[in-house]
């Protein structure tokens, strides 16, 4: 199943992840795609608000993987600098296990993602304008998009 919403500013996008926030559960798995400056730490600050964790999301770019606690665990890993290195630092154990779990550039973590999972990309129209396509993997995710407007 595939959606598709248009945003028009940073904070409509933030409010459409809120909402998606509500919907997850223990176990959440959102690989999160889209170019440089296209919206994906605007997304997860959205998230990360639904989920009421209290601290300011900020891009893992520099230390791959964040934490955060909140009503679900988040943990936010930007795989961009993992390309090719097929390191095992113990992601396996950890996506999908607990909490919720974001991933930027999955495409270099492919074979960690679970089978079930919501994949989200987000496109630049315009200078305030994303796309945002989210199609679910698995039931968990279809009855999501299903809540979604
Ligand atoms: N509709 C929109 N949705 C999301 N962000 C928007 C929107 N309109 C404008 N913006 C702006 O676009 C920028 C998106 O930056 P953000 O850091 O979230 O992107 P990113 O995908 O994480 O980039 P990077 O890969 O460089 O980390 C922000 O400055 C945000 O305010
Ligand atoms: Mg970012």
């Amino acid at each position: 199943m595939k959606k598709q919403i248009t945003t028009h500013s940073a904070q409509e996008t933030k409010a459409l992840a809120h909402t998606i926030a509500l919907l997850l559960n223990e176990g959440s798995v959102i690989a999160l795609s889209g170019d440089l400056g296209a919206g994906k730490t605007t997304f997860t600050q959205g998230l990360a608000k639904g989920l009421e964790i209290q601290k300011m999301v900020s891009s893992p770019t520099f230390t791959i993987m964040k934490m955060y606690s909140g009503r679900l665990k988040l943990t936010h890993i930007d795989a961009y600098r993992l390309e090719g290195l097929h390191q095992d630092l113990g992601f396996e154990e950890l996506i999908g296990t607990q909490g919720v779990c974001v991933i930027e550039w999955p495409e270099y973590i492919k074979e960690l993602l679970p089978q079930d999972y919501l994949e989200i990309t987000l496109t630049r129209l315009d200078e305030d304008d994303r796309l945002i396509e989210l199609i679910a993997h698995g039931d968990n995710y279809i009855q999501i998009l299903e809540k979604l407007i």
